[in-house]
């Protein structure tokens, strides 16, 4: 049997939860299960509100029109990272600016924001990558003593913590992702994460089609109308109650991956040493969710040839993001070879080794075993 890299399967009452949902008259957004995912998460956070939404990717639309980007705003993104991160505000005729990222943990580089700023930014957006916290610190201050909105982008970091603070809390805004490679998932799915009161009641609206119709189930007005800008960004209730499954196995999923990054992390550290291999850098202060075991290989072709290898004997990792400044459309913003030079090493050399919920210990011994074979 091959080791898959992920392997989105039930880990506890997802079926259940997804027949009662059909079972309750209740399949549209919003429903019981939604509210327990809702509570779930700002009581697990301690935040002031989080909304359920379609993807990370439409949790970021949402920051960009709650924070409403206009055309030619420029915002400060890392350069390795997902398109979404990025297209999200493009989407608003913002102008993106790439940063490189840290050698070590792979996230925006801080010291280098001084060379992105300018009046007209708006906005940066830190993505926690592999779920090890950006140096928020520095990143608040700097974001402050320019007016700029921080916009986390957590996809991959829900229970990471900074400074023993999660990530997620730190930005007026940050967005979660619950597609199926993620640690707690239902298929397709995300979170919007309201930190900034503010924003709260807009960010309602706008996730409701322009309209105030949670005010008016809540009792609050009448009936509901059209009064701002807005879409569709709500998850049907059947997928909250999938997702809800997921949050009550939070022990388990978490000591689950744990235990899978700790053993490759055992493992594999003499020889990658050995071998001129990096592996995952998580400082001190940050507290990770166990979301990714990454590799960097001496370079391209070396990791080439260990994906095949590792296929050659069943087992399925994968490379990760190519630099954003570097693409069709990073080209179209005026991107070059040579203006993110980490990110255009580490895209070449970085592999993700299988980590999923349900990953055996069987699997775990034949992924590390054919990793410690590769003929170099
Ligand atoms: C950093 C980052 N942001 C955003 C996304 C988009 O997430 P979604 O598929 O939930 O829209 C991803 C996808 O994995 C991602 O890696």
């Amino acid at each position: 049997m091959p080791v898959d890299f992920n392997r989105p399967l039930p880990v506890g009452r997802e079926q259940e939860y997804v027949l009662q949902a059909l079972q309750s008259g209740h399949i549209s957004g919003d429903g019981p299960f939604t509210k327990k995912c809702h509570t779930w998460l700002q009581e697990t956070l301690d935040v002031p509100q989080v909304l359920l939404t379609t993807s990370c990717t439409h949790a970021l639309e949402m920051s960009a029109l709650l924070l409403n980007i206009q055309p030619g705003d420029e915002i400060i993104f890392p350069d390795f990272t997902f398109v979404s991160t990025v297209n999200a505000f493009v989407l608003r005729g913002a102008i993106p600016k790439f940063v490189d990222i840290r050698p070590d943990t792979l996230n925006l580089d801080e010291s280098l924001l001084a060379n992105r700023i300018s009046p007209r930014t708006r906005a940066i957006v830190p993505v926690h990558y592999a779920g090890v916290a950006c140096e928020m610190d520095a990143i608040m201050d700097f974001a402050t003593a320019h007016g700029a909105a921080v916009v986390e982008d957590n996809a991959h970091g829900l229970l990471g913590r900074y400074k023993g603070r999660y990530l997620g809390t730190f930005g007026a805004l940050a967005a979660q992702s619950f597609h199926e490679t993620k640690n707690f998932s239902c298929g397709e799915g995300g979170a919007l994460i309201v930190n900034d009161p503010a924003l709260k009641d807009r960010a309602e609206i706008i996730r409701e089609k322009g309209t105030n119709r949670s005010r008016f189930f809540r009792g609050q007005v009448d009936k509901y109308t059209w009064v701002d800008v807005g879409s569709s960004y709500l998850p049907s209730d059947i997928l909250a109650a999938y997702l809800y499954g997921q949050f009550e196995q939070r022990e388990r999923i978490q000591s689950q991956r744990r235990s899978t990054w700790d053993t490759y992390a055992a493992a594999l550290g003499e020889w990658a040493a050995r071998n001129g291999v990096s592996l995952p850098t998580v400082p001190a202060h940050c507290e990770h969710p166990y979301h990714m075991f990454y590799m960097l290989l001496p370079d391209l072709d070396v990791r080439t040839r260990f994906i095949a290898h590792l296929r050659s004997r069943g087992v399925y990792a994968v490379f990760h993001y190519l630099p954003l400044h570097l693409s069709d459309m990073g080209r179209r913003f005026g991107g070059r070879p040579g203006d993110c030079p980490v990110t255009e090493k580490v895209s070449d050399q970085l592999v993700r080794l299988p980590l999923h919920n349900l990953l055996t210990g069987a699997e775990q011994e034949e992924v590390i075993e054919a990793v410690l074979d590769f003929p170099f």
